[in-house]
């Protein structure tokens, strides 16, 4: 199997470079393949010989987004949407298995229980419904399709953005506060798991949705005291906030608990590939030394 790699520079996708150095991969910088400019992307799939297309390729930034709320003409829309719109109708000409990775934020937040797949989605930002979007563009064009919804990924070294993770621990380094928000419920995945777990799903050849975060949730508050207590900084610093008053003064509103629920994944390929928050963060700890 040979996998071409879209988005291989971000968060997520260079980490899944790094772990499947053994892997016959493929992944164009940006430079090498503009994914907006669809008359390039059409030859440059034609003369792939991969078999499998993995999409990591988005606008991530979800108050930049927001930005450009109901411009379907606009950059995020394109990225989203029509890209995956485009790779879904190219792969299924070209016989190619397309995995799209899609977002807890296609959820509203607002049960009491983790998101199944097969929860009604509905977005409360722009993000989410390009997101959505997006996912709803790759069903349409075939039945043989792969969406991935991670939650909050975060990773031991990413010097271009920073994650959940690695804010707490830059805070709590330099002694600042963290304002932890206490009434949210988050399933952060720590991007090797999610790796792990798509590899399964890849390897598999699985079709559908499949949720994919750590196996138990936490809330931002009980999570940056975890990260203090493991790595021997000051817990004190972590004070209690409701979700209502950190997100009021922020661009995009955000869901408050589109937690996930692992469930699916681990009755079909077990537990023990998915982790639990503490066994991720232990995991952070030996990776960042
Ligand atoms: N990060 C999160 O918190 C989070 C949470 C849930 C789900 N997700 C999903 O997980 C996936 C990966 O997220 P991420 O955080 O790893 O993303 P990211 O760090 O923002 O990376 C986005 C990638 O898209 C590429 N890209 C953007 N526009 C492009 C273009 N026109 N042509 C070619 N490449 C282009 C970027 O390349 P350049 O930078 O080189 O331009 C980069 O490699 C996304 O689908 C995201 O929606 C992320």
């Amino acid at each position: 199997m040979k996998i071409l790699v879209l988005g291989g520079s971000g968060l997520v996708g260079s980490r899944f470079l790094e772990l499947t150095a053994d892997y016959n991969t493929v992944a164009p910088t940006h430079e090498e393949l503009d994914l907006l400019d669809f008359v390039h992307l059409e030859s440059y799939l034609q003369r792939s010989d991969a078999d499998i297309v993995l999409n990591f390729a988005a606008f991530t930034n979800v108050d930049e987004v927001e930005k450009e709320k109901d411009n379907k003409e606009g950059l995020v829309y394109k990225l989203n949407v029509k890209l995956p719109k485009y790779l879904a109708q190219n792969c299924s000409s070209l016989n190619k298995y397309l995995i799209h990775i899609s977002t807890d934020y296609v959820f509203e937040g607002k049960k009491q229980t983790p998101y199944v797949e097969s929860d009604v989605p509905n977005p409360v930002n722009w993000y989410g419904t390009t997101k959505l979007l997006g996912e709803d563009e790759v069903r349409d064009v075939s039945s043989e399709f792969l969406v991935v919804r991670p939650e909050m990924p975060y990773s031991a070294h990413f010097d271009r953005k920073l994650d959940i993770a690695r804010v707490f621990l830059k805070m709590l380094k330099e002694g600042k506060e963290i304002n932890g928000v206490s009434d949210q419920k988050i399933t952060p995945t720590f991007v090797d798991t999610l790796i792990y777990g798509l590899l399964r799903l890849i390897e598999a050849k699985a079709g559908g949705i499949y949720h994919l975060a750590s196996t138990d949730s936490t809330t931002p508050y009980d999570f940056a005291v975890m990260v203090a207590q493991k790595f021997g900084l000051d817990e004190k610093l972590v004070k209690p906030v409701a979700f209502e008053e950190y997100n009021k003064t922020r661009t995009a509103k955000r869901p408050q608990n589109s937690y996930l629920d692992v469930s699916k994944f681990e009755g079909e390929f077990g537990s023990g590939i998915l982790k639990s928050v503490s066994e991720s963060v232990d995991e952070l700890k030996k990776q960042m030394g």
